[in-house]
């Protein structure tokens, strides 16, 4: 595996690849790599020849107030990892090389619609840094495929719409979430639980499982999709959640369904003690 930090080096380690006419896909991450990233890596393989994996804590997408600085890194764990997992180039670029004339000064991507809403409205400029970052790492490596994970829901749906939008050759892949035995899904953040928390923290999934089943299986429920909500987030609540939302979407859209909706998505961002988690769960009409 070659570390590469400059996107000239990248250019030069990847041009007799594409001469070749070899798959080249990308798995952009922060760091910190867990099994949730070993899925990632491994339906990359199935969609590419070549894997670059790019580890960059992105300033741009975090709040003020947000873990930035305290954003668990592990880089020599993750080379570890990515050097089992038999990826190609490891790409780690500083901030000055992914924005070389500062943050202030930097081109944005904005992609309307999806990002004011649910994380966008707790997390204000999150979207706008991801699709940002996202598409300075399209362009450095010019990847046929890129994977990013289900858990972040609408983040997929941004990048989808992103590259849809600026007709970007590269095709968007989402790979399903990856969970503890206890049904908590794989977060770097999971490190700011407590061992209590942690106890707690399945009851998330726990509450979106619940709610799936229920909407398509109890008829009068199904009638009511905000009194689903609202007993969801009581329950959390009454676990020690502090939900921020807890809510039943169209999973194209991401808009309030209408009764007719078959395929739906269940979105929740709760903070537990440091951590703030999110998760979501498909409800599909059988
Ligand atoms: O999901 C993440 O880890 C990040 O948001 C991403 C896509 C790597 C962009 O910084």
């Amino acid at each position: 595996m070659q570390r590469v930090n400059s996107v000239e080096q990248l250019r030069q380690s990847v041009a007799a690849w594409r001469a070749a006419g070899d798959r080249i896909a990308l798995v952009p991450t922060m760091g910190n790599l867990h099994d949730g990233h070993m899925a990632l890596f491994r339906q990359a393989y199935k969609h590419a020849k070549r894997l670059i994996v790019s580890s960059f804590v992105n300033p741009m997408q975090f709040g003020p107030s947000e873990d930035y600085e305290r954003y668990p890194r592990t880089p020599d764990a993750d080379s570890e990892i990515l050097r089992r997992s038999g990826c190609d180039i490891l790409f780690v670029p500083e901030v000055n090389e992914v924005y070389p004339r500062g943050l202030a000064f930097a081109t944005r991507v904005q992609v309307p619609g999806f990002s004011e809403i649910l994380d966008g409205e707790f997390r204000p400029g999150h979207f706008e840094g991801v699709a940002s970052v996202v598409m300075r790492l399209f362009s450095m490596v010019q990847p046929n495929v890129a994977i990013f994970g289900d858990k972040d829901y609408q983040q997929l749906l941004v990048i989808r719409r992103m590259a849809t939008d600026l007709f970007l050759p590269v095709e968007i892949v989402g790979s399903p979430t990856v969970r503890a035995p206890d049904g908590l899904a794989l977060s770097s953040r999971n490190v700011y639980l407590s061992e209590d928390e942690r106890a707690i923290a399945p009851k998330l999934y726990e509450e979106l499982r619940r709610v799936a089943v229920a909407i398509y299986t109890d008829d009068e429920s199904a009638k009511d999709l905000q009194a689903l909500e609202t007993e969801a987030r009581r329950n959390l609540r009454a676990f020690g959640f502090k939900v921020e939302y807890f809510t039943i979407r169209s999973a194209n859209t991401l808009l309030t369904p209408s009764l007719s909706e078959s395929e739906l998505v269940i979105l929740v961002a709760a903070r537990l003690g440091r951590a703030r988690l999110i998760d979501n769960t498909r409800a599909t009409r059988p």
